[in-house]
């Protein structure tokens, strides 16, 4: 026994293993904010080391390439003992985090905690919130399914709408013209080394402001914060009736950790983790894709908008609310703390939530598919319709619900990953034409297998009128004089 203690005193005397928890779990915290409200950051943190711990061992099976990242995933699931467990634990932990985070921030929202002197507490958890959101994006990115190849797409288009970058955006996320192998490659960089990274760093910034600057204490109606004396007040009530974190204060984060791990285990165990639905899986029965459950609501929010606001809301709205959501300690500056004296912030966080269950809900339930892409908001230009064959007309609006157009600008409007088809019929012939749109290449998808034989007719017919007057289109050499091909001529 004495040797232990010996031992104790000696590595004391090195570590400073006293002072540690002093300034550190066995700090003093308000007798108030020991409760059941209080738990929700203490939680996200056990989520977040789950996730660390099943995402290393996760990453020593995966293969970021998209022809290995679905075969890794089936022999996590079907072969490795326990991996699909592994995954479930990873899958389950990443939901909760989501959950968790969002819980922690209305709660410190609603109870007024972001006010001084913990703004910059705020807003690093802001940063926190953001990070956690790409972890959960970038994840779901790696099953490489056809869930995730649709999310990176509908990301990517949301980057080409930002004015002046947004091509280089585009091309940078993805490493290249198309998503691809390359840019899985981005996204598990991003997933496994720099927003961990950034993870972990703004969390310890994070403690460190909720160490140095205290837990707040429960809210009472009334009870004003005031710069000029609230330090000293929060001083004089923790000296006089604070407890300690460790073991007095943090009974209840113990016990509610606890409960979010179980839950997790048991979440992976019976429900297991999220079987990509790639086309190699004979269990698909749903074709639609869907994202994960936290990027519900912003699906269908866009699923459901008309097209003309989609580029005011990415470019404009959605940063703004971010921005808003960092300024909130700068906008809300009353020294009123409690819910029931701010009623503003509780109908604030009502609306918002209510939304985004509505919208959530409405992802689940209708039938839609992702169609929320760069360009296909953007019309063909009249002059490419007008006076064409009825045939030519079909063809437009096929250009447009196959949303070629993310891809292809018409006369300089649309996507810049392929040529401008402005003056395609003078470079291709017909059979040209429908090869490309058939079979693809160069960086094109192949259309064969999603278009039927009626709309690439039309498309090719519309495709043929794209030359100037005074430029015939291309004709193969075989081809008569007479115009066979039946491209229409622009009057
Ligand atoms: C993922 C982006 C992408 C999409 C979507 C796409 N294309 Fe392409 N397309 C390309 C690229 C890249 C090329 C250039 C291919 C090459 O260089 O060989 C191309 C080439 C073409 C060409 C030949 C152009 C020329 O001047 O040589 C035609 C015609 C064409 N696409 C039509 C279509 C049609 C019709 C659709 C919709 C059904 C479509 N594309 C959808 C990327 C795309």
């Amino acid at each position: 026994m004495n040797r232990i203690r010996l031992l104790g005193q000696w590595l004391d005397d090195r570590l400073a293993l006293g002072r540690l928890y002093e300034h550190t779990i066995g700090h003093r915290i308000p007798a108030s904010s020991a409760s059941w409200w209080y738990v929700f950051g203490s939680a996200t943190l056990v989520c977040l080391i789950i996730q660390l711990v099943t995402g290393v061992c996760l990453a020593l099976v995966y293969v970021p390439s998209p022809d290995d990242a679905y075969a890794s995933l089936e022999y996590l699931d079907y072969e490795q003992p326990f991996g699909w467990y592994l995954r479930g634990l990873h899958y389950w932990g990443s939901n909760f985090m989501v959950a968790l985070v969002t819980i922690h921030m209305v709660q410190i929202f609603l109870f007024g905690a972001y006010k001084y002197p913990r703004e910059l507490t705020w807003m690093v958890g802001c940063a926190l919130f953001l990070a956690t959101i790409g972890m959960a994006f970038t994840g779901q990115t790696m099953r490489f399914d056809q869930d995730a190849y649709w999310g990176v797409e509908i990301i990517v288009s949301i980057l080409g709408r930002l004015p002046g970058v947004g091509e280089y955006a585009t091309h940078l996320l993805q490493g290249g013209p198309i998503v691809g192998a390359e840019t899985l490659s981005r996204f598990f960089a991003l997933h496994v080394f720099v927003i961990p990274g950034a993870l972990i760093g703004l969390l310890v910034i994070h403690i460190r402001l909720v160490l140095v600057l205290g837990i707040s204490e429960y809210p009472v109606a009334g009870k004003h914060v005031e710069p000029g004396a609230y330090r000293d007040d929060y001083e004089g009530v923790v000296e006089k009736t604070g407890i300690r974190l460790m073991p007095e204060g943090g009974g209840k984060d113990l016990v509610f950790g606890a409960l979010v791990l179980l839950a997790i285990v048991l979440c992976a165990a019976l429900i297991g983790p999220k079987i990509p639905n790639g086309p190699a899986d004979p269990t698909l029965i749903q074709t639609v894709p869907r994202p994960d459950f936290y990027f519900l609501s912003l699906f269908a929010a866009f699923a459901l908008m008309p097209p003309y606001l989609e580029t005011v809301v990415i470019v404009y709205v959605m940063p703004l609310a971010i921005v808003l959501l960092f300024a909130v300690p700068f906008i809300s500056r009353g020294p009123e703390r409690h819910p029931s004296r701010r009623p503003g912030a509780v109908i604030a966080v009502t609306v918002v939530l209510l939304s985004l269950f509505t919208l959530a809900w409405e992802g689940v339930q209708s039938p839609w598919s992702p169609d929320m892409d760069a360009w296909s908001g953007v019309p063909v230009q009249p002059r490419f319709v007008r006076g064409r064959s009825p045939l030519a007309h079909a063809g437009a609006t096929i250009l447009q619900a196959k949303q070629c157009r993310n891809c292809h600008a018409l006369d300089g409007a649309g996507g810049k990953r392929g040529p401008d088809l402005a003056g395609v019929a003078t470079r291709l012939t017909e059979d040209q034409l429908i090869r490309q749109v058939l079979q693809g290449g160069g960086n094109m998808p192949a259309y064969g297998k999603h278009l039927a034989p009626h709309e690439v007719t039309a498309l090719v017919a519309f495709l043929g009128t794209l030359h100037p007057e005074n430029q015939p289109p291309a004709r193969s050499a075989a081809s008569s004089s007479s115009s066979p091909t039946g491209f229409p001529e622009p009057r």
